[in-house]
């Protein structure tokens, strides 16, 4: 099996990084769903980005947030792609926003990216290799202890889920140190990775964390779900997402099932 390289997808990452930058100089929102903000930003980039992987890899199926979001995902290769992800803190002028793309073959991912142009800071991982943040090895942290573990986690746009949102945040925030809500699954995936938070929990779409997902594994940290997931690939299914040290992983378990 030949792969396109970390490096061709980190680059292809930083140029998408750069148009999201520009665009935020004259920002154009709507609302998908009547509440999901969406700028011309997330669809430039997203565009960009699946030109270029069609260009470089037609035979690829691509599922994407824009511009495929119902694609299928059962193929030799599969791109998942986020153009941006944090797209609230990124009309609101917040620098936690970040491009993921990830690259799945027969079902594992295989290579991940998740760059944040507004702190230039590239997440980097290639499975069985490990992980990088600006190209220097990265591992998670090693807390043990739940009283002093920061965890993160995001809200829907939706509210209908509030009550069980609430009765979780409430357990959580009780047990450990504190709680963050940063606004982007990605990152958030990857401040664990990089040893910046302990754990992070929360239901997504496949775009949100399929290539910091891989961050993760490879910087040490345990990923799974805390609600056994339907049948199908795991590893594409954002629902009950966990993610923690290994320590961590089983006692934030328990408190999130
Ligand atoms: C969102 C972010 C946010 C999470 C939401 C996601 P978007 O992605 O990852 O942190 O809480 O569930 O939808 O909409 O900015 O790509
Ligand atoms: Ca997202
Ligand atoms: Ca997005």
């Amino acid at each position: 099996m030949s792969l396109p390289s970390l490096d061709w997808i980190i680059a292809l990452a930083q140029q998408a990084g750069e148009l999201i930058r520009r665009e935020r100089h004259h920002l154009n929102c709507n609302y998908k769903h009547q509440t999901e903000l969406v700028t011309q930003a997330d669809v430039a980039a997203d565009g960009m980005i699946h030109a270029a992987l069609s260009n470089s890899f037609p035979s690829h199926a691509i599922l994407s947030e824009e511009l495929a979001p119902s694609a299928t995902t059962e193929h030799e290769f599969l791109w998942v792609i986020d153009p941006i992800d944090g797209t609230v803190n990124y009309a609101h002028g917040h620098p936690q926003v970040a491009v993921s793309i990830a690259l799945y073959h027969h079902g594992n991912a295989v290579l991940g990216v998740v760059h944040n142009p507004f702190l230039q800071e590239t997440f980097a991982a290639q499975a069985g290799r490990g992980a990088w943040l600006n190209r220097e090895r990265i591992q998670c942290a090693a807390t043990d202890d739940l009283r002093r573990a920061i965890i993160a986690t995001g809200f829907p746009y939706h509210k209908d889920d509030v009550p069980t949102l609430m009765v979780r945040l409430q357990q959580v925030l009780s047990h450990c140190a504190d709680i963050r809500r940063l606004g982007s699954a990605a990152l958030d995936i990857c401040w664990v990775a990089c040893g910046r938070l302990d754990g992070y929990y929360e239901s997504v779409k496949p775009w949100d964390f399929a290539a910091a997902r891989l961050i993760a594994i490879e910087a040490g940290a345990k990923a799974g779900h805390y609600v056994e997931p339907p049948a199908g690939n795991p590893q594409l299914c954002g629902e009950h997402l966990l993610v923690s040290t290994p320590a961590l992983y089983s006692q934030l378990h328990n408190l999130l099932r």
